[in-house]
This record gives C-alpha cells, sequence and structure tokens, in this order.
C-alpha cells in the first residue's frame, strides 16, 4: 500500500501551474561543498553551487542509471554521479564519462535536468517552468542596518497551502500561542480589509498582543497593550508572505515567510526575519521562539482535513473576520493557481 495514500486520502494533488512559480528549496547558508536534496513539487531535486558561487538545481537524478545525483559530490563547476563518475556541468550537459575510451564521444542525450534557480534573501528559489510572477521586494534584508536570522525550516505534514493560511490567521492567536501571540482576554479580531491587486494580496492589522515574556525578548514592545503592533502584510501568490511590524516609531521587524510545496501532504516553511533594532541579540533568541510558536501550530495544521486549502468557498465555513483565507481562496483561482 502506498504510504502517501494512506495518510492522505483527502489530498488531490498539486496544481500544475504551481510548476511556474518560484518556491524556496534551501537556504543559501546550507548550499556549500555538498549537493544538497530537496523535493519540491513531488519532483526530487539537488541543489549545488559551482566554484563561482552560483547556485543550480537540477533533477536529482542521473539519466545513465538514475542515481541521486545529491550523494554525489562537487568538483570545480560540475556535480559528479557517485555511481560511475559521470560529470555534469551547469547547463545541465554531461561532459565527462570516464568509462569511455574515447572521452570525446559524449553522447547529446547524456544530460541532467535542470531548473530555473535564483539566490535572494539567503534563500535558493526555484521553478520547474518558467517563472510567470516575480519575487516580492524586500529592501530590509538587502540592507546593512537590518540584522537577519534565518528559522526553521518547519516542516510540516500539510500543504503548502495551509501552513501559508496559518500565518496568515489572526483568529488563532490567543488559543494557539496564549501569552507569546495573542492575549486569551482579548480574542475579538480588529475589523482589517484585504486589498487584492493581481497576485499579491495587501492588508494589515493593529492589534493588541502579548507583552514580550522575560524568556522571549524579541519584539520592541515593552508593555502589554501599549503600544498596540502594527502588522502590514503582502500575500504574494501562491505561498510567500512578507509581513512589516512596527509599533510607531523607527523600530521595525521584518518576516519573510515562503512555503515549499515539497508534495500534496508535505510542506517546509522557511523564515527570515529581519529588525532594525537589539542588533546585538544572539540569534538563538528569536529562533527558539519561532521554534515555539511553529510547534504550536503544527499539531493544529497537520490535523487539518483535507490536507490541503479548499479553494471553493463552499466547502468551508466562513466569517468576517476570516477575510484573509477568503480573498487568499478567490485570488488563488482568479489567478489559476488553485481550482
Ligand atoms: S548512474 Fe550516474 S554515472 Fe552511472
Ligand atoms: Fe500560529
Amino acid at each position: 500500500m502506498s504510504s502517501t495514500q494512506s495518510e492522505s486520502p483527502s489530498a488531490r494533488g498539486n496544481h500544475p501551474a504551481l510548476r511556474s512559480c518560484w518556491h524556496p528549496v534551501a537556504y543559501a547558508e546550507e548550499v556549500s561543498e555538498a549537493p544538497v536534496p530537496a523535493e519540491l513539487l513531488g519532483e526530487p531535486l539537488v541543489v549545488w553551487r559551482d566554484s563561482g558561487g552560483a547556485a543550480h538545481v537540477f533533477s536529482d537524478l542521473c539519466i545513465h542509471r538514475g542515481t541521486a545525483l545529491s550523494l554525489g559530490t562537487v568538483d570545480g563547476d560540475e556535480i559528479v554521479c557517485p555511481y560511475h563518475g559521470w560529470r555534469y556541468e551547469a547547463s545541465g550537459a554531461c561532459v565527462a564519462i570516464p568509462q569511455l575510451a574515447d572521452p570525446t564521444r559524449v553522447p547529446a542525450k547524456a544530460r541532467a535536468t535542470r531548473y530555473e534557480v535564483v539566490e535572494r534573501f539567503g534563500i535558493v528559489w526555484a521553478a520547474l517552468e518558467d517563472p510567470r510572477l516575480p519575487l516580492p521586494d524586500v529592501p530590509e534584508l538587502e540592507s546593512e542596518e537590518w540584522r537577519t536570522v534565518s528559522c526553521g525550516p518547519y516542516e510540516w505534514r500539510c500543504d503548502a497551502s495551509r501552513q501559508v493560511e496559518n500565518f496568515t490567521d489572526f483568529g488563532h492567536f490567543p488559543f494557539v500561542h496564549p501569552g507569546l501571540l495573542g492575549d486569551p482576554e482579548r480574542p475579538v479580531v480588529p475589523a482589517h480589509e484585504v486589498r487584492t491587486e493581481g497576485s499579491v494580496l495587501h492588508y494589515e492589522i493593529v492589534r493588541p498582543e502579548a507583552p514580550n515574556t522575560d524568556d522571549f525578548p524579541v519584539f520592541a514592545n515593552v508593555e502589554t497593550e501599549v503600544p498596540e503592533r502594527r502588522s502590514r502584510y503582502e500575500l504574494h501568490l501562491p505561498y510567500t508572505i512578507v509581513l512589516r511590524l512596527g509599533w510607531g516609531g523607527e523600530e521595525g521587524m521584518l518576516y519573510l515567510f515562503a512555503s515549499q510545496p515539497v508534495r500534496e501532504d508535505r510542506c517546509k516553511g522557511f523564515l527570515r526575519i529581519g529588525r532594525n533594532y537589539n542588533l546585538e541579540q544572539p540569534d538563538e533568541v528569536l529562533r527558539d521562539f519561532e521554534d515555539v510558536i511553529f510547534d504550536q501550530d503544527k499539531r493544529i495544521v497537520e490535523s487539518q482535513r483535507p490536507e490541503q486549502v479548499p479553494f471553493d468557498l463552499a466547502a468551508e465555513l466562513h466569517l468576517k473576520f476570516d477575510a484573509v483565507a477568503v480573498a487568499y481562496r478567490r485570488a488563488m483561482r482568479a489567478e489559476r493557481l488553485a481550482l
């Protein structure tokens, strides 16, 4: 019995249009001398970096005998298969077959499948077909004045759409993250509106929040109620969120969250957090905080059925404070990224 089927009876497969979107596949810092395996939309990939520092993403399959190239090595500007030592260059072309008596006889068919790749914001992004939507602009993550921390990545047994939706969900804060992100005494979701511009949803909210705790002094506010936190969101379809937090002054935080659609029932959340204050604070403080938050969400979201967001509005019950979830479903359909 196929384990995927038995575990996820209600997952319906990834929409083909997702192949032509950028998705995160690795943190840039993870990809150094050794090739790194990844999976995107059910496709096994290998991420590797050549001697000039450029990242490459190939199908994780040697055409000779189907061996995983991610088990191999990188030598200069070539990735070397671990089984018989065939060498592939950045274009995907095989440039050396050690078993050949005449090294010039490498057949043109000997190729690895290469995919679109771009490295930005400390993340390697890949697209399986020509990407039709751009990455967001996040100048904070490219500024000298901001310090950036990588968290996770957070691997969940659900579709990327559920992980993204959870990141947009306001109603759960007092229940799932009491004392950390929400105040159980104040569960009412403040009014907010969503403005959809093509493939980007914009919305913002000013909400009461929990005070900074002694364990996790990560935010720039000191007290519970004043100042309040203003959160400005951009949700870039299909699975990327840019969140800017402010407390009315110069101090700000920037969250870039992108969920990698590993398969229809698996995802991996990449989170880069920038801040322009507390610059001396060790990265672990923020990382440990996010690990706690994401762990609290994980068990809830992994329990949701179906594993993928049902994009038909009739499928779940939406109230006014679920405005983002409704707009997300509409926009994903309008942009033909979901059925
Ligand atoms: S399987 Fe890769 S070189 Fe033979
Ligand atoms: Fe949460």
